[in-house]
C-alpha cells in the first residue's frame, strides 16, 4: 500500500520566466505521478519523468552555456547531471522489480526541487528576463514613420 502524498504546483514555485515556469509545472506533475504510482505504473511514470528531465535540463544547460551567462553555470549543469544519472540508475533497479527505490527517488526529488529552483533556476530566470529586455526597463514608444 502506498500512502498518497501530494506534490502539487504552487505559485511559490513561480520564477517569472514563462518557459521555465511551464517546464517546472510539468516537472512537479511528473514527480507527483511517480510518487503516487502503483507498482505496475512505476516503469511508465519513471520513463515519463526521464523524458521530461532530459528536455528540461538540456534547455537550461543550453542557456547556462551561453557565452554571456555571468558564471556559476557549471555547478548548475552538474546538479542536473547528478539527478539524471540517478534516474538512469533507478531505472535499472526498477527493471528488477524494486519499485520502492523509484518512490524513494521521487521523494528525494520533492526534497531537492525547491532549493534548486530557489537558488539556481531563479538566477537563470532573472538573467533570461533581463536579457530579453536588454537590461532596460520596458518602454512603449510610438512607431516612427518610415
Ligand atoms: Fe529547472
Ligand atoms: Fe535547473
Amino acid at each position: 500500500m502506498t500512502t498518497e502524498q501530494p506534490f502539487t504546483w504552487s505559485d511559490r514555485f513561480l520564477l517569472g520566466h514563462n518557459t521555465i515556469d511551464t517546464t517546472h509545472a510539468e516537472f512537479v506533475e511528473c514527480v507527483g505521478a511517480l510518487l503516487n504510482a502503483r507498482d505496475a505504473e512505476i516503469p511508465g511514470a519513471l520513463d515519463a519523468f526521464i523524458h521530461h528531465a532530459e528536455a528540461h535540463f538540456q534547455q537550461e544547460n543550453d542557456w547556462l552555456s551561453a557565452p554571456d551567462f555571468p558564471g556559476g553555470g557549471e555547478c548548475h549543469i552538474e546538479e542536473h547531471e547528478k539527478v539524471l544519472n540517478s534516474a538512469y540508475d533507478v531505472r535499472e533497479v526498477v527493471a528488477q522489480g524494486r519499485f520502492d527505490v523509484a518512490r524513494a527517488y521521487a521523494q528525494a526529488l520533492v526534497d531537492w526541487f525547491p532549493g534548486h529552483a530557489d537558488y539556481m533556476d531563479s538566477a537563470l530566470a532573472t538573467w533570461l528576463v533581463k536579457r530579453s529586455h536588454n537590461g532596460r526597463p520596458l518602454v512603449f514608444r510610438r512607431m516612427e514613420a518610415a
